[in-house]
């Protein structure tokens, strides 16, 4: 018994006292204090905390550290079963060795079978360099069980101190990343490689911190201010999510009541060519405080999100008139089209607000293949099966009406509200068009534009020619959208949609 207490001891000190007390002076917590944060108290149970390294090479042999440099096992978040690895950067920088590695794919595996989410704490130097390409084998597996986990459980990465190279891609390919500002970076070759290679000077936090990658290359959905914070959000991220694709998320309880919500009477603007801020729509249909977004700050002309609604997890997706009028353009299609594909695989029900003056025009935007990218959001959206409900609160206009969540490609419930404009494009633009010959003709081309304008608008800027079609099926009154809509969703929660069998769709990429 003593031998087994000693050695446990050992484990939980990691790589020592000093290198712990060096991990809290840089601000970050162990390995252990986020397991134990992040788990519901005395649910943790570790697998393999006695696992060592198997390497002779550079003296290797006469250093070995109980567990490896990750901790392994699995717990309870608000009593839900989830498997969990964290990387302990006092044990050789958290690098990744073949056990290190094996012990990842250990439960990552238990998590696949027990359909449970998996998380991981990331916080490494990299390959264990004194293994060279058994480390890099460790990786691959790693690489390939988060592919077969795909869609069947959640995964959620968190990085909380460094993660380069090739250990970028096994977060890249989990549901979320979450960064910790100012402790954290990602990135594929370091700044020292690329001064060497492109001659450009730039700081590792500049190059991949959490700033980097929340505004602009957008591969972290979710920053934190630190550990804790990070904790937080991965628990409340959890929270909207079921155990797996089999399942539906938790419901919170909930009693139908007064659902009118006058304060969304008075968002839309006097004129349709005013923004106005799309979050107010939401947080106006939404549960209380309950708005959870996703990838904030990047591409923010469209807002993603989980919310609750009438106590269900819900969805969002919505234009966001407050930033380039809410106009589709490439990253705003790749964010969106991503977390539609992330909700539909995890029995998320959609809402989709609709306020777009339709795609962005340009070379920039069509040389970046804005084709394929809003292509991306249109077959996200008509390959979902969760439940789909549309509110067009204002434009919609061409080819974005189409891909919105339009009724033609799958939508259970289109709604719309009375300043609703469905058309092919703004009145001025296409009465320029139709009526050029009478306008240049005419005397007075500023009256005659007008005239024209006023007589296209009447026609289509608003909702009831899609009314007439039932491309919409029913205009309602922005007071009564949450009692809607928590109708509406209730009432096509049992939806099932079977597909023809095929291998897998071809989404373009
Ligand atoms: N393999 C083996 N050991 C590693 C390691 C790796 N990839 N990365 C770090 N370590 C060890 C260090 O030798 C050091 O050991 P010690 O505690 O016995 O002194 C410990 O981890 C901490 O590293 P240190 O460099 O002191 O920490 P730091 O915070 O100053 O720097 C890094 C962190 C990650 C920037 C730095 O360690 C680094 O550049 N590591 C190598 C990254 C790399 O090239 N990885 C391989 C390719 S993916």
């Amino acid at each position: 018994m003593k031998e087994l207490k000693d050695k446990i001891a050992l484990s939980h000190l990691g790589g020592g006292q000093k290198r712990i007390d060096k991990q809290h002076a840089k601000g970050k917590l162990t390995a252990r204090e986020r397991v134990q944060l992040l788990l519901d108290d005395d649910s943790f149970e570790e697998i393999g905390g006695l696992v060592t390294h198997r390497t002779k090479d550079f003296g290797m042999e006469d250093q070995k550290f109980y567990g490896d440099g990750v901790v392994t096992g699995y717990g309870t978040i608000a009593q839900r079963l989830v498997y969990i690895f964290a990387q302990d950067f006092t044990v050789f920088g958290g690098s990744l060795s073949e056990t290190h590695a094996e012990k990842i794919c250990k439960v990552m595996d238990l998590a696949i079978k027990a359909g449970a989410p998996i998380i991981g704490l990331n916080d490494s130097g990299g390959a264990r360099i004194q293994e060279g390409v058994r480390s890099l084998g460790g990786y691959a597996d790693i690489f390939y069980r988060n592919v077969q986990a795909s869609g069947v459980v959640p995964q959620i990465s968190a990085i909380m101190g460094p993660c380069a190279g090739g250990a970028v891609y096994s977060p890249a390919m989990t549901d979320y990343t979450i960064m910790v500002e100012g402790s954290s970076y990602m990135f594929v070759t370091g700044p020292n490689v690329v001064k060497t290679v492109t001659n450009e000077e730039v700081t590792a936090e500049d190059l991949g911190g959490a700033s980097a990658h929340s505004t602009k290359s957008g591969v972290t959905h979710l920053t934190a201010q630190n550990d804790l914070d990070c904790i937080l959000k991965i628990k409340r991220l959890l929270s909207y999510l079921p155990q797996n694709c089999e399942e539906k998320t938790i419901d919170l309880p909930f009693e139908f009541g007064n659902e009118i919500r006058e304060e969304l009477e008075t968002i839309l603007p006097d004129t349709s060519n005013k923004p106005y801020d799309m979050k107010d729509v939401i947080a106006g249909i939404v549960d209380l405080d309950s708005f959870f977004e996703i990838h904030e700050n990047y591409a923010d002309n469209i807002i993603v999100g989980y919310a609750r609604l009438g106590g269900k997890s819900i969805g969002i997706i919505a234009n966001q008139p407050f930033s380039l009028a809410g106009v589709l353009d490439v990253e705003s299609s790749k964010k969106a089209a991503r977390f539609v594909r992330t909700c539909d695989c995890f029995n998320v029900p959609m809402l989709v607000l609709v306020d777009v003056p339709g795609f962005l025009p340009g070379t920039d935007q069509e040389w970046q293949g804005i084709i394929l990218n809003g292509a991306k959001l249109l077959y996200a959206f008509s390959e979902a099966t969760v439940p789909r409900i549309s509110v067009i609160t204002r434009k919609a206009y061409g080819g974005a009406y189409d891909v919105m969540n339009s009724k033609h490609i799958g939508a259970d419930f289109n709604f719309a509200w009375p300043q609703a404009e469905i058309a092919v494009m703004g009145a001025k633009g296409a009465s320029e068009i139709i009526f050029k010959k009478e306008i240049s003709e005419a005397k007075d081309k500023t009256a005659k534009l007008k005239e024209k304008e006023d007589e296209y608008a009447a026609l289509f800027a608003n909702p009831y020619s899609a009314a007439d079609r039932g491309f919409i099926d029913e205009i309602i009154e922005p007071k009564a959208t949450r009692r809607k809509l928590i109708k509406a969703f209730s009432a096509i929660q049992n939806k099932v949609v079977i597909r023809p069998a095929r291998k897998h769709g071809n989404i373009p990429l």
